[in-house]
């Protein structure tokens, strides 16, 4: 099948390439010159892992090119995805989608047969419904289907998760275009991945309800962690021991410094802006959305209380600032929270992270961006870990204490053992576990 890709961004890159490993013909397409020149070269404007190489072997088998002429690729597709951003709109959190309705014009325009249009921006319940209007209005003519289906596809393991998918999400409403789709999705139904088929509407919503869920759950793992560390317990073994419950799952129970990405904080605000919109209530996740925005700003005053509330002039070392690991995403990090106010504190600012500087650069003034993690931590009288590369789980402690000025750590991401680090001689602090004897209130020491 031949499929054309609008929008070269993060999803319609690895969602493209992928059709592509599937056998299919693939055109991605994109407005900005300078990123088709150079993913022609095989040169990735984005770090995720595999994608490269993936790139390169379905680009040298002729089955995925990359073009700026818009008007040729939807001429000839069976299939056009539009996959352009869906950014937060200012000042009221609804998703900004002028580039989607700018796109449904040129197709509109340039469609002269039958092409299913499938969405896998982000978008909106209702948007669907809305393309078809703006096509019927530019060509009341042209006969084509719309479709919902959405991606759940996470930065870092892209490839691994549109391969091996839980589940795909079709929204159509007409037996021709399921029919294509299932043919689109051919490989992964001959595996047995399940495919369910709901109409338009329902698939724009199980995107945005399940980033929510997700986000939920982080958002509440993270409360609970804090109320850890007032009553003795242990967040690792917490979220163990629910994660064991097969109705709750283990998965997104890591507790940590609030989420961030692209996606998470953007999506939960749009379904906010959205329920309004309809006159219904989500108050859970505006809740959600509270939460994690405070826990996001409340991670600099933990950093400057295990400081003795004195980190004027004080160096701070800060290993990892992209919103995840095996991500150059810097997007709605909670290092861009954290940072600034401890550099309006006084502090100097050494970081190290593995792909982050490119983005970090013009985000985080006046901080050191070091080569490893060693040199960041290079007399600094404390590191901080804020995102989880698998590097920093496997540093060499003894190096780590000979390179700090003070043995003091700050492990937001819990990746070391409390008592593996006191006994190799640091202060460690972390989330949800406590190192030192807990405050219980009188009323429990009463029980
Ligand atoms: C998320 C979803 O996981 C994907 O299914 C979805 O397709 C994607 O959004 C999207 O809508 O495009 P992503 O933003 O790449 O994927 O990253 P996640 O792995 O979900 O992590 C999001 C944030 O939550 C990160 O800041 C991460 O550190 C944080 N997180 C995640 C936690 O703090 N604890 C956890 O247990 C899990």
């Amino acid at each position: 099948m031949r499929i054309t890709m609008i929008g070269s961004g993060y999803v319609g890159l690895v969602s493209g390439t992928c059709f592509a490993e599937f056998g299919h013909e693939v055109t991605c397409v994109d407005k900005d010159e300078s990123k088709i020149q150079s993913l022609s070269k095989g040169i990735i404007p984005i770090y995720e892992p595999g994608l490269e190489t993936l790139i390169r072997k379905n680009v040298d088998n002729n089955r995925l090119k990359f073009t700026t002429d818009i008007k040729t690729a939807i001429g000839t597709a069976d299939v056009i995805y539009i996959a352009v951003g869906t950014p937060s709109r200012r000042g009221d959190g609804h998703a900004d989608l002028s580039y989607v309705y700018e796109v449904a014009e040129e197709i509109g325009r340039s469609l002269k047969k039958h092409a299913v249009i499938a969405t896998k921006s982000t978008v909106p319940v209702g948007t669907g419904q809305k393309i078809m209007t703006c096509l019927n209005k530019i060509n009341p003519l042209l006969e084509t289907d719309v479709v919902s289906n959405p991606e759940f596809l996470r930065e870092g393991s892209a490839i691994e998760d549109f391969m091996n998918p839980d589940r795909v999400i079709i929204g159509a409403s007409s037996e021709r275009a399921k029919e294509i789709m299932k043919e689109l999705y051919r490989p992964l139904i001959s595996r047995e991945v399940p495919v369910l088929f709901t109409n338009l509407e329902t698939a724009e919503l199980i995107k945005y309800a399940s980033n929510a869920f997700l986000a939920t759950k982080i958002a509440f793992i993270n409360e609970i962690a804090d109320l850890c560390e007032k009553c003795n317990a242990d967040i690792q073994s917490v979220s163990k021991g629910m994660g064991m419950d097969k109705r709750i799952g283990e998965k997104f129970l890591h507790a940590g410094p609030g989420y961030g990405g692209s996606c998470f904080p953007k999506d939960t605000l749009a379904l906010t802006a959205t329920a309004k919109e309809f006159l219904s209530s989500v108050s859970i996740v505006e809740a959600v959305v509270q939460s994690n925005n405070q826990r996001k700003q409340s991670m600099a005053h933990r950093i400057i209380k295990a400081m003795q509330e004195d980190i004027n002039q004080k160096t701070i070392a800060i290993l990892g600032v992209t919103f995840k690991p095996n991500t150059d995403d810097m997007r709605e990090s909670p290092s861009l929270d954290i940072i600034p106010v401890l550099q309006s504190k006084g502090a100097k600012i050494n970081i190290f992270d593995p792909q982050g500087q490119k983005e970090g650069i013009n985000l985080l003034p006046g901080v050191k961006w070091c080569q490893d993690p060693y040199a960041a931590m290079q007399n600094a009288d404390s590191a901080v870990i804020i995102t989880e590369w698998p590097e920093f789980s496997a540093l060499n402690l003894a190096r780590m204490k000979e390179s700090l000025k003070h043995p003091l750590i700050i492990d937001l991401r819990n990746i070391y053992q409390p008592e593996e680090m006191e006994k190799a001689g640091f202060t460690y602090y972390s989330i949800g576990r406590t190192s030192v004897r807990p405050i219980i209130p009188s009323i429990i020491k009463a029980a």
